[in-house]
Parts: structure tokens; C-alpha cells; sequence
């Protein structure tokens, strides 16, 4: 099977190399991203592999399903970059639902550590034998309140490490976690008052119609004063202009941001040489309170060899059966809960 696969970074293939010389797959690497420009390089390929910034809409699927090309494997979990209406019936599209709910929940900690411990001004002064401590005052997480959006894979993750700070938690889900809330420590709620009694916030619910801007102007303005934002998701969750006047206003305390609304053309190149054109982004990454890493939270080799592994076998399923277990249907659960049964 030949795959072309877009948006390769020098990380991604030793493992998919590995796992698919394994098992007679090939891939071509294309540094370029997927979208309706690029989409003829997928000529002649048995399906083709991308990732969270690719662009898969009505035009890319119709032209990828008039090559003949019948599969999509994203080596991710969101799918929120892919018309999966309009794929219906025309491409499997098939992802990788859990690679490391560890890595990105890490990532997220080690965010807000460095965000509240001021590590990152503090690394920069010793380095010029800057000694002195003066604003780098902190505050403990012992005791504090967080509040966790999506209690899925990462988001329990994200809860065992704040209880391991001896945190307390406010959660909420549209589709609550059986089990989770234990009336003291950890509890669901309503939206509102996550907000008006969280210190910190972190988001890890998918992209969706309901959760777009779930941090906007309003749900800031029910935050305490001091709250400090982290968003390790999807950039859309959150009005990056609202957070920037939050910020600006001294109302959000701080913030701590792995993915960014209009992150597609920057996050993963090399932009150093560039004037970066995104105003809103400048002066986040300005603010001496706001941390950005490009969409990083991921990058663990624990999950790379995941992801490697996971694509391959999707790609072998849809080969073998015409289905597989980690297909996603426009319904938004697996092409299995389609209540019709097989969307082919
Ligand atoms: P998951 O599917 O295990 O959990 C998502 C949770 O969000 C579920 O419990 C679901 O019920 C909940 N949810 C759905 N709609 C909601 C709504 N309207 N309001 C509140 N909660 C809602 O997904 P997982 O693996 O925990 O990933 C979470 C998100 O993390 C992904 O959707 C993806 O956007 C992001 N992600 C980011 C990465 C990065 O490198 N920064 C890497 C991997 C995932």
C-alpha cells in the first residue's frame, strides 16, 4: 500500500518508517499540507495521511474520492478539520483516538508551572546571571480550584495530576465520566459555576459547534479575577481577542496556550525570519503572563510510536475489512454507532 502523506516533519518518520516497512506500506512524505492546491499529489496513492492543521473540506474529498482514493487517516484525535458530513460515504476517514492522554495532560502541568513559578522569566535571568528574585513571586497550587472542561481521556489525566498537587476540582461535561465525582474533591457542575469559583481553567473538550469561543468575553467576565487560562485543545475554544482584553485589563491572571485559533499557517514552521502578520498573536506572546508552545503538547516519543503504530493499523483494517474500529462517521462517534450500521 503507498500512502501520501502530508505535512511530514522530520519526527514523524522514523516511527511511521519503522511500523510501515512492517507491514508493506510505504509512505511519501510531503512537507506541504493538504488542502485543495496540494491535493493532486495524492495521485496514484492507495489513501492519504494527515494532521490537525490539513485541510480536508468538500473539494479536497471530492477530488480525493475521483482519484479513487477511499481512505484518510489523520495521525490525531480531532477531526474538526475534516468535512465529515460531506465525507460521508465517499472517503473512511479513520483517526487515532488516544495516542498519550499522559503527553498532553503533562504538557498542560508543565505549562502552568512554568506559567505561575515564573520559570520562564527565571530561566532567562540566570542565564545572564540575573540572581535576583524580584517579581517572580508565585502562589501555591496546593488548595486551589480547577476547573477542567472535557473529562475525557486527558481531561482525567489533568484531574489525577492536580489531585497529586492536592487540588480540588470542578468539572464539566456534556456526557459526565461515571464514577469521577466524588462529592468532595471532585465535582461536576454547571458552566457557570466552574467559571465563578475556578483559579485556574483548562480546556480539553473537542472543537464543536457547542464549544466554539466556550472561553469568549462573557465566560471571562464570570471568571475570578486572577484566573488562569490554559488551553491544550483546540484553539477555537477560546475568543483569542476577548483573552488578549482579559489579559490587558489585569482581569485574567494568566494564560498558557498550545494551540491558537488562527494557528494553521504558523504553528509547526520555522517563522523567526518572518514579521509575524497575526497582531493578536504578537501581543499575546508579548505579555509577560502568557505562554505559547505550537501545538507541542503532543510531541512525546511514547506517543510518535503511538501514532506511528495506530495509523498503520487502521490503514491495514480498511484494507483487509473495508472497516475499522477507530473510523469516525459524520455522526461524530465511530462509524460502528451509526445506528444505519456501515456508512459504506
Ligand atoms: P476524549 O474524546 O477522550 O474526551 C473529550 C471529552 O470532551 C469527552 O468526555 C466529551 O464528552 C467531552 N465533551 C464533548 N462535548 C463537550 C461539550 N460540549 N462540553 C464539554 N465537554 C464536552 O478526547 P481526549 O483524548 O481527552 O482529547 C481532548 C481534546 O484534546 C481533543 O479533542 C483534541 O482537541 C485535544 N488534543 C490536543 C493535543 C495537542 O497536542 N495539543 C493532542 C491530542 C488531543
Amino acid at each position: 500500500m503507498r500512502i501520501a502523506f502530508f505535512d511530514a516533519k522530520a519526527y514523524d518518520r522514523p516511527s511511521f518508517d519503522r511500523y510501515g516497512a512492517q507491514h508493506g506500506i510505504r509512505f511519501k512524505y510531503f512537507e506541504t499540507k493538504l488542502g485543495e492546491d496540494t491535493v493532486d499529489l495524492a495521485r496514484g496513492y492507495d489513501g492519504v495521511c494527515c494532521f490537525v492543521n490539513d485541510t480536508v473540506d468538500a473539494a479536497v474529498i471530492d477530488k480525493l474520492a475521483a482519484m479513487g482514493i477511499s481512505v484518510l487517516a489523520l495521525r490525531c484525535a480531532g477531526f474538526n478539520n475534516v468535512d465529515m458530513r460531506h465525507a460521508h460515504g465517499k472517503l473512511h476517514v479513520v483517526r487515532v483516538p488516544a495516542y498519550s492522554p499522559y503527553a498532553v495532560a503533562e504538557h498542560a502541568m508543565a505549562m502552568l508551572l512554568t506559567s505561575i513559578r515564573r520559570i520562564h522569566k527565571a530561566y532567562i535571568r540566570s542565564r545572564d546571571f540575573n540572581f535576583s528574585l524580584n517579581n517572580l513571586t508565585g502562589f501555591d497550587l496546593h488548595g486551589k480550584t480547577v476547573g477542567v472542561i472535557g473529562t475525557g481521556r486527558i481531561g482525567r489525566v489533568f484531574i489525577d495530576i492536580c489531585r497529586g498537587f492536592g487540588m480540588k476540582v470542578l468539572a464539566y461535561d456534556k456526557f459526565p465520566y461515571p464514577g469521577l465525582d466524588n462529592g468532595d474533591t471532585i465535582r461536576y457542575v454547571e458552566l457557570d459555576e466552574l467559571f465563578k469559583n475556578s483559579d485556574i481553567l483548562s480546556l480539553h473538550c473537542p472543537l464543536t459547534d457547542d464549544t466554539y469561543h466556550i472561553i469568549d468575553a462573557d465566560s471571562l467576565q464570570k471568571c475570578k479575577k486572577g484566573v488562569v487560562v490554559i488551553n491544550t485543545s483546540r484553539g477555537a475554544l477560546v475568543d483569542a481577542e476577548a483573552l488578549l482584553e482579559g489579559i490587558k485589563s489585569r482581569h485574567v491572571g494568566a494564560a498558557c496556550l498550545d494551540v491558537y485559533e488562527e494557528e494553521g499557517d504558523l504553528f509547526f514552521e520555522d517563522k523567526s525570519g518572518h514579521i509575524l502578520e497575526d497582531d493578536t498573536l504578537a501581543r499575546l506572546i508579548s505579555m509577560p503572563n502568557v505562554i505559547v508552545t505550537s501545538h507541542q503538547a503532543f510531541l512525546t516519543e511514547e506517543a510518535l510510536e503511538n501514532i506511528a503504530e495506530t495509523t498503520v493499523q487502521n490503514l491495514l483494517d480498511i484494507q483487509k475489512d473495508g472497516q475499522c474500529p477507530n473510523e469516525v462517521c459524520w455522526r461524530g462517534g465511530t462509524a460502528q454507532d451509526c445506528k444505519n450500521g456501515k456508512c459504506f
